[in-house]
This record gives C-alpha cells, sequence and structure tokens, in this order.
C-alpha cells in the first residue's frame, strides 16, 4: 500500500484503518501553532475524565482559547499527544512509534508519551547527531536531535539486529583486522550528517530530515512488506525509506507543498495522492 493525504492529520487518522502500519514515525514541526487558525484543547490525565484513551487511562480535554500558541507550551504538546492518540489504533499490536523531536521539546513531550503510553512501553532515546552551520561561542553549540521509540507491548516488537548499517570503529587498530573491516554495530547516538545542500537527495523543503537516519529506523523497526505511518510528513522522507526497501507507506501532510514535493519524490513507486476533500481509507 502506497498512499498519500492531503489534509489535516487528526481527522484523517480518525478515518485511516485499525492495525495496518507496524511502525510509525513522525518528525513533528517545532512550533505548529503559529500557522494554525483552529481551536485549541488541552489534554489532562483524570481518573474520572470523559474520554478513555490507550490502556484504559483516563482523560479530560480542555477546549482553550490561545491566541500565542508558538509560546503556550501546554499547546503545543496538547497537539502532539493528541495527534499520536489518534495513530494508535493504525498499529499493529507490535508495532512500534518513533518521534522525532527538537531539543527544546524533547523532555516536555517524553514526560506526555510516559503519561500516554506508560513508562514500561518506552525502549530508547535516539540522539542523532550532525555537525553543521554556524557555532556560537557563549554556549555548547546544539547540535543534535532527539528521537523517542516506544512500542505498543515491550514483550513484542520488531528489531532487526542483523538489518543494521555497521559504523567504523573509532580506534581500529585496537580491534584486529577482520572486525575493523566488519565495522561495529551504532549505539543510540547516530552521528549522521544533515541532507547535504546541492546533494542528489536535497528536496527544497525546509526541514528535510536524512533518508540514512530514516532507512535505518525502517529497515529495523519493520520487515519487508509492512506499511509505515507517517502523519507529519514533509517531502516524504519516511515513504522514501520505506519505498526503497520493499516497504509500503501510508503519509499525511496538510501542506499542498509538501503533498507536491513529496508526490514528484516518490512518483516512481506509484503511490495514489488523496486530495484533501476525499474520504481516507488505507485499504
Ligand atoms: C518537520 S516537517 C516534516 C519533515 C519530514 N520529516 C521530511 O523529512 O521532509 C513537519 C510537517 O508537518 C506538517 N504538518 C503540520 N501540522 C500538520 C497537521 N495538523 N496535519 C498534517 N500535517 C501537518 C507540515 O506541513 C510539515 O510539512
Amino acid at each position: 500500500m502506497k498512499k498519500i493525504f492531503e489534509g489535516d492529520n487528526l481527522s484523517l487518522l480518525q478515518k485511516l484503518p485499525r492495525a495496518f502500519a507496524r511502525l510509525v514515525y513522525i518528525d513533528p514541526p517545532f512550533n505548529t501553532g503559529q500557522r494554525q487558525a483552529r481551536e485549541r484543547m488541552r489534554v489532562k490525565a483524570a481518573d474520572h475524565g470523559k474520554r478513555v484513551g490507550f490502556g484504559g487511562r483516563r482523560y479530560e480535554v480542555e477546549h482553550v482559547e490561545s491566541p500565542t500558541f508558538e509560546d503556550d507550551f501546554d499547546d503545543y504538546i496538547a497537539f502532539l499527544i493528541e495527534r499520536i492518540e489518534a495513530s494508535l489504533p493504525c498499529l499493529t499490536p507490535d508495532g512500534s512509534l518513533f518521534v522525532h523531536l527538537d531539543y527544546r521539546e524533547a523532555h516536555y513531550a517524553k514526560v506526555a508519551l510516559d503519561r500516554l503510553l506508560g513508562r514500561d512501553r518506552f525502549r530508547n532515546e535516539i540522539i542523532w547527531a550532525y555537525d553543521f552551520g554556524g557555532r556560537p561561542k557563549r554556549w555548547w553549540p546544539a547540535k543534535h536531535d532527539t528521537i523517542l521509540w516506544y512500542v505498543l507491548d515491550p514483550k513484542r516488537y520488531v528489531f532487526q539486529f542483523d538489518e543494521m548499517d555497521r559504523i567504523p570503529y573509532m580506534a581500529p587498530g585496537l580491534v584486529g583486522k577482520e572486525k575493523a573491516a566488519r565495522g561495529k554495530t551504532p549505539t543510540d547516538v547516530w552521528w549522521h550528517t544533515i541532507v547535504p545542500t546541492g546533494g542528489k537527495e536535497k528536496t527544497g523543503y525546509p526541514t528535510q530530515k536524512p533518508l540514512g537516519v530514516l532507512e535505518r529506523i525502517i529497515k529495523v523497526h519493520s520487515e519487508r512488506g509492512d506499511t509505515i505511518l507517517d502523519f507529519f510528513a514533509g517531502s516524504g522522507t519516511a515513504g522514501e525509506a520505506a519505498a526503497r526497501h520493499d516497504r509500503g507507506f501510508v503519509l499525511i501532510d496538510e501542506n499542498p507543498e509538501a503533498i507536491a514535493i513529496m508526490s514528484k519524490r516518490l512518483a516512481r513507486w506509484g503511490p495514489e495522492v488523496v486530495a484533501s476533500s476525499k474520504q481516507a481509507s488505507a485499504e
């Protein structure tokens, strides 16, 4: 299944079938509120809340007026968590959730995700470290993103160790020729360049993530024939990584420019592109 949907992910996610995706990867914008002009909600865990979420947890949903969304932290997390919660039924029971975050949001998002899913479903905090751009002289240059990995079932999830790419030893002279030639498996700190300016991979979409990072996630956390869901899809990097490794994809974005870019990028795999007015169905 290879589909691209244009529209707001919250309403589309609610229309998608259950349990079709082995892996959800999302890279939400840092500050969605700036461009949104809609009613906002704040979701709070509450013992007697009317809404029942994942694992039987109860929530209260409060409608709030918030003209300065970009500065209102709770709203950003509520925006994110509400959408993640709506995506959970799309996951297979052994599925994984990867949430790619800015270092300014990661800890707030982790607390909210621990509350939503339970701390036992948290597996790893992956640090993607890169080295590009300016270096301030008054603090340590911030050159990393955080990717949180959660599983629906802590006893049963996909981790294809043998599919992992290998990386060079820091001191190859200490490990012998054969080992040095084979390389070692990565840890939870991933050094990977950003998408090179002017390189073949670059689509022109401002927040495009490197294919190498997505390929590692997709190869290790899904199998051939599986489907990957990315509901903040941007230029469609998760879709390309999935298709290159014989997986299907369901991609959602509300920005028509993103839809145009990912449709062109993924054209060789012949995805169905569903315009915003049409009903979502991943079947
Ligand atoms: C950081 S970008 C994703 C970049 C992507 N990972 C890539 O490699 O190109 C986030 C995307 O989320 C989209 N977005 C933000 N709010 C959305 C919403 N409510 N529904 C659907 N898409 C949304 C934006 O249009 C933007 O393209």
